[in-house]
C-alpha cells in the first residue's frame, strides 16, 4: 500500500466531520484567521492606529472562538445521545474546558477551586479549647514527644552516627518541612517528611526503619517540623512532581466509598458547616502531625486522610502508599501560603 500523504489523511478525517470541515473553510479563514494576520502585520508595521488594530484581532479571535464553539457542538452532536438532554450538557461541558483553558492561559498553573485568599488552617474552625490548648506550650500534650524527638535526634545508631552528627543543630532544616512530600532526587520517588527521614535512618545510620506511627518517627518528624514553624507552605509541583500532583488532584475530586463523596464536596464545598459534632475544615494540611484529641496521642497526615477515607466507607490504601503522598502533595499545594503549626492540636 502506498504511504498516505498528510494531506491525504487530513482529508479522509475532515470528510467524516462534515459540519467542522465546512465551518473552517467558511467562516474560520475568512472572519478569523486572516484579519488577525492582517491586523497582526499592520500593527507590526505601525501601517494602523494601535486601538484599531487591537479592535480587529479581538473581533477576529472571538470569531475564531465561536467557530471552535461551534465545531465542538458539532462533534458533541455527531455521538449520538440518548436525549437532547445529554447533548446539551456536553455542550456546556465543552463550554467549561474552553473556559478554563483559557483562564489557564492568562494564569500560568493550575487552577485552583479553592482560592488562595479563601484558605484558612483547621485551627480557625476549632473550638476554643482546642485552640487555647495549641497556643499553651506548657498544658500542649504534644511536648513529650517533641522532647523525645530532640532526645532521638543527637542519639548515635550503631554505625556511630546521629542525625545530628551530620545536619548539626536542627536549625539547618529550616524550611524543609515546608516543602514536602517531595521528588527524591536519587530514586525519583515521591517521599513525604516520615519517608526522608527513615531513608536517612536506613542509609545514613544502616537502623531499622521507624514504623509508621511509631512515637519515634512521629517526635523526629514533630522536631524537623518544628524547624519550620510559622513558616508559609510551598511545594514544587513541576517537574517529575506534576504527575503526582495531578494524581492528587484526581484523587481530590473523586467520588468514594459507599456514601459515595469526594474530599472536595466536604473539604472545598461546605467547610464551615457542622458535620455530627465537627465544624467541617477546609483539610488543610498544615499542622502535622498532629495532636489530636479522639486519638489521645500524635499523628501522622496519612493516617488523618486514613479516617476521611473510613469516614466515607472507602477502601484505605496500604500504609506508605503512593496515592497517599499524591493526595498530600495536592494538599500542601492546595493550602499555598498556609503558616507551619506546630504542635498543632486538633479535636
Ligand atoms: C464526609 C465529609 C468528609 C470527606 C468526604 C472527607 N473528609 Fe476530611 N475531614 C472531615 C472531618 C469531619 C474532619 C475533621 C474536622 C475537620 O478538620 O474538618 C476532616 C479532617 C480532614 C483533615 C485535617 C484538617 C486539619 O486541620 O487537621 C484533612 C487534611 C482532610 N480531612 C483531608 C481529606 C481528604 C484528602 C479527603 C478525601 C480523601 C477527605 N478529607 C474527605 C470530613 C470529610
Ligand atoms: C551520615 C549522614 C546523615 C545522617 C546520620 C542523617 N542524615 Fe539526613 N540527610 C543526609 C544527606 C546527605 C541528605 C541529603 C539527601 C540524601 O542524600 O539522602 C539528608 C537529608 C535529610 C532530610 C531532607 C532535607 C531536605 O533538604 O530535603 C531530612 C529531613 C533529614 N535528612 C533528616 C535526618 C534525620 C531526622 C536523621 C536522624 C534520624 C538524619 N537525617 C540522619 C545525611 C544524613
Amino acid at each position: 500500500m502506498a504511504p498516505q500523504t498528510p494531506q491525504a489523511v487530513i482529508a479522509s478525517r475532515a470528510g467524516s466531520y462534515p459540519v467542522f470541515q465546512l465551518k473552517l473553510d467558511s467562516q474560520g479563514i475568512t472572519n478569523g484567521v486572516l484579519p488577525l494576520w492582517v491586523a497582526l502585520q499592520a500593527s507590526w508595521k505601525g501601517a494602523l492606529p494601535q486601538w484599531l488594530a487591537l479592535q480587529a484581532m479581538a473581533k477576529s479571535v472571538l470569531s475564531l472562538w465561536e467557530l471552535a464553539l461551534q465545531a465542538m457542538g458539532a462533534w458533541t452532536r455527531m455521538i449520538r445521545f440518548p436525549n437532547r438532554a445529554g447533548a446539551r450538557q456536553h455542550k456546556f461541558a465543552w463550554l467549561g474546558l474552553m473556559f478554563s483553558l483559557a483562564a489557564g492561559a492568562q494564569t500560568p498553573g493550575p487552577v485552583r477551586s479553592l482560592p488562595l485568599s479563601q484558605v484558612k488552617s483547621g485551627l480557625s474552625f476549632s473550638g476554643s479549647d482546642v485552640q487555647a490548648l495549641q497556643r499553651d506550650e506548657f498544658a500542649n500534650p504534644a511536648q513529650l514527644w517533641l522532647s523525645q524527638g530532640a532526645a532521638l535526634w543527637g542519639q548515635a545508631a550503631a554505625n556511630g552516627k546521629s542525625c545530628q552528627s551530620c545536619h548539626g543543630d536542627v536549625a539547618s532544616l529550616k524550611g524543609v518541612a515546608t516543602r514536602y512530600p517531595a521528588i527524591d532526587r536519587a530514586s525519583g520517588r515521591l517521599l513525604n517528611l516520615e519517608d526522608r527521614i527513615n531513608h536517612c535512618t536506613v542509609n545514613h545510620q544502616q537502623d531499622t526503619v521507624l514504623a509508621p506511627e511509631s512515637d519515634a518517627l512521629l517526635g523526629l518528624t514533630w522536631y524537623v517540623t518544628q524547624a519550620s514553624k510559622g513558616l508559609p507552605i510551598r511545594v514544587d509541583i513541576g517537574g517529575a512532581a506534576w504527575p503526582h500532583w495531578q494524581a492528587g488532584a484526581d484523587v481530590f475530586q473523586r467520588r468514594q466509598g459507599q456514601l459515595n463523596l469526594s474530599c472536595a464536596q466536604c473539604h472545598d464545598q461546605h467547610f464551615g458547616q457542622r458535620l455530627y459534632t465537627d465544624a467541617l475544615s477546609q483539610g488543610q494540611p498544615n499542622g502535622y502531625p498532629v495532636y489530636r484529641l479522639e486519638w489521645q496521642k500524635p499523628g501522622s497526615l496519612e493516617r488523618r486522610l486514613r479516617s476521611c477515607y473510613a469516614g466515607i466507607r472507602a477502601e484505605i490504601p496500604p500504609w506508605g502508599a503512593t496515592e497517599m503522598r499524591q493526595l498530600a502533595l495536592y494538599l500542601m499545594w492546595r493550602g499555598e501560603g498556609l503558616p507551619i503549626e506546630v504542635p498543632a492540636v486538633r479535636k
